[in-house]
């Protein structure tokens, strides 16, 4: 498996350290040129290496790390997205959910990757949280996971285990998927106040 991180912001480098502590190589790209990336990329591990973007999106796996206004020009980048894997760690926030035709926001994301396994993930943490080791006192940090594709998760749940997380796994997107992405203004909470509305 080959890995790319696309987005070098706040999550991007969390994540990239991540891979780093485990001296698994990732690939880290953004808009700007590799050149600009190689020193802070560097500076994170001997693993972490910059390429541009066209490189970068050669890896199997990749994980969105872009604002979530950004998917579509990431998605744009490949005519053929068959065979690869999109993690999408972005979260909608504050995007309207009239705007996303009634689908959770990665079901959107989804559909720009024609062709892709979309894998919900790594969305729910803080990147100062994400960037540090996620096996605290003797436990594993969890991370959620939610696809439609159901053969998607499992090889994202090894990654995410190799990476010293926990990955739970919530099924499809618009299911369980659909506690941890952002509505509208409301992250996750307003769900869980449906829910309780409906079991009372
Ligand atoms: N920050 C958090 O704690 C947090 C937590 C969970 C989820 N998230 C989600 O994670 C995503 C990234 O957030 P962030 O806080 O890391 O943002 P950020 O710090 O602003 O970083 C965004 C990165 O995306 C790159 N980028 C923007 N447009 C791009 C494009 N079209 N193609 C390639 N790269 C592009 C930017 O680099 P260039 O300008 O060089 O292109 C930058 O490296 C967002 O969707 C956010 O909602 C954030």
């Amino acid at each position: 498996m080959s890995y790319a991180i696309v987005g070098f912001g706040k999550i991007g480098q969390a994540l990239a350290h991540a891979f780093a502590r485990k001296n698994i190589e990732v690939t880290v790209a953004s808009r700007r040129p590799p050149e600009a990336l190689t020193l802070q990329a560097g500076a994170i591990g001997p693993t972490v290496v910059a390429k541009s973007l066209r490189d970068a999106l050669e890896a199997d796996t990749i994980i969105l790390a872009v604002p979530f206004g950004e998917h579509r020009e990431v998605a744009k980048s490949l005519s053929n997205w068959e065979g690869k894997t999109v993690i999408d760690a972005t979260n909608a926030f504050g995007v309207p959910p009239e705007a996303l035709g009634g689908l959770v926001y990665s079901a959107f994301v989804a559909k720009a990757f024609t062709g892709a396994k979309v894998v919900k993930g790594f969305n729910h943490l803080v990147a100062a949280k994400l960037a540090t080791d996620p096996i605290v006192e003797g436990g594993h940090r969890v991370v959620f996971l939610s696809s439609d594709d159901e053969d998607a998760t499992a090889p994202v749940a090894a990654l995410d285990k190799q990476l010293g997380f926990a990955p739970v796994k919530l099924g499809k997107l618009n299911e369980g998927g659909a506690l941890v992405h952002a509505r509208g203004r409301t992250w996750g909470q307003l769900i869980f106040q449906d829910l309780f509305k409906k079991e009372q």
